[in-house]
């Protein structure tokens, strides 16, 4: 199984923080993950309930494109929440889960206290305390690459404005927690398609919250903008650019 997957890990160390910013590429599919080094697998116990889990987790979700579980008694007892974006068929959905399921007991395979945006398709998360609705201000991971733009300060201002009507449609409930959209500017020259992500236990305003101190760490994580394509992930919500189409037309 293990010899199918041809991994490349790539590890950045973001400039101004000590978190660890994990970005995994398998055939051309980019993942953004974390697995804190704060919270261990403690015993076999907890081993086995966080792959009960998850199993849950990839069937519950992938009828709601939403789900939270928890497994488990004691200090053994985990939490996790599955979710795919809301274009996302029942089975591409649960495909998604199980691909991200096996990327995190692969690579963070000692680790209680993990989530990942896998190919902007689905997210996973599992932590052995209780996280729902909450909005983690220090976790962060980034990944850019790709030119600068031909006209840097008309690519910074369409992409703000771009990013803060993404932001604005994810907030909504009707949503899904998915604001997605394009622009073009003749000033930059570019096209620039943008998407924003919360996870589904968020409140309304702490998905803002969450895709505030996201969107203000654009500058920060993705080369102060002077790059064409960007994605900044934390905990509880997502936000990716690029100048291509990057994911499934939505409907609408
Ligand atoms: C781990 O714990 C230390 C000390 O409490 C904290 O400073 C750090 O941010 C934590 N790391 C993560 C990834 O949560
Ligand atoms: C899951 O991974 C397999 C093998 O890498 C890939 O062929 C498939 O398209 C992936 N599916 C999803 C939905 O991520
Ligand atoms: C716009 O971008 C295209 C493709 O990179 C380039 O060929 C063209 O010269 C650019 N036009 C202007 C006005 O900058
Ligand atoms: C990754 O996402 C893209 C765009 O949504 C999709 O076309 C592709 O099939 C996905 N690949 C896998 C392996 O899931």
């Amino acid at each position: 199984m293990m010899a199918l997957f041809r991994l490349v890990l790539l590890l950045f160390l973001s400039s101004c923080t000590a978190v660890l910013a994990d970005v995994l590429i398998d055939s051309g599919v980019v993942s953004v993950y974390s697995c804190s080094e704060n919270s261990t697998i403690a015993t076999p116990q907890m081993s086995a309930n966080i792959d009960s889990l998850v199993a849950q987790l990839t069937s519950s979700t992938s009828q709601n494109r939403f789900s939270v579980a928890t497994y488990g008694k004691g200090t053994d007892q985990v939490y996790g929440l599955g979710q795919c974006r809301r274009d996302v068929n029942i089975k591409d959905c649960a495909r998604c889960l199980r691909n991200a399921t096996l990327s995190i007991r692969t690579f963070c395979a000692n680790r209680a206290d993990v989530w990942m945006w896998y190919n902007d398709t689905c997210t996973l998360r599992f932590h052995d305390s209780k996280f729902f609705g909450t909005v983690d201000p220090s976790s962060f991971t980034n990944y850019y690459l790709g030119d600068h733009p031909q006209h840097p300060s008309a690519f910074k201002k369409q992409l703000d404005a771009l990013i803060s009507k993404v932001s604005s449609e994810a907030i909504v409930p009707a949503n899904e927690a998915v604001g997605k959209g394009s622009s073009f500017s003749v000033a930059s020259n570019a096209t620039i398609y943008a998407l924003a992500q919360c996870t589904r236990d968020l409140s309304q305003h702490s998905c803002n919250e969450c895709l505030n101190i996201v969107t203000g760490n654009l500058l920060k994580f993705c080369n102060n903008e002077k790059t064409v394509g960007c994605r900044v992930a934390s905990t509880a919500c997502y936000v990716h650019y690029e100048t291509y189409q990057f994911y499934y037309p939505l409907d609408s």
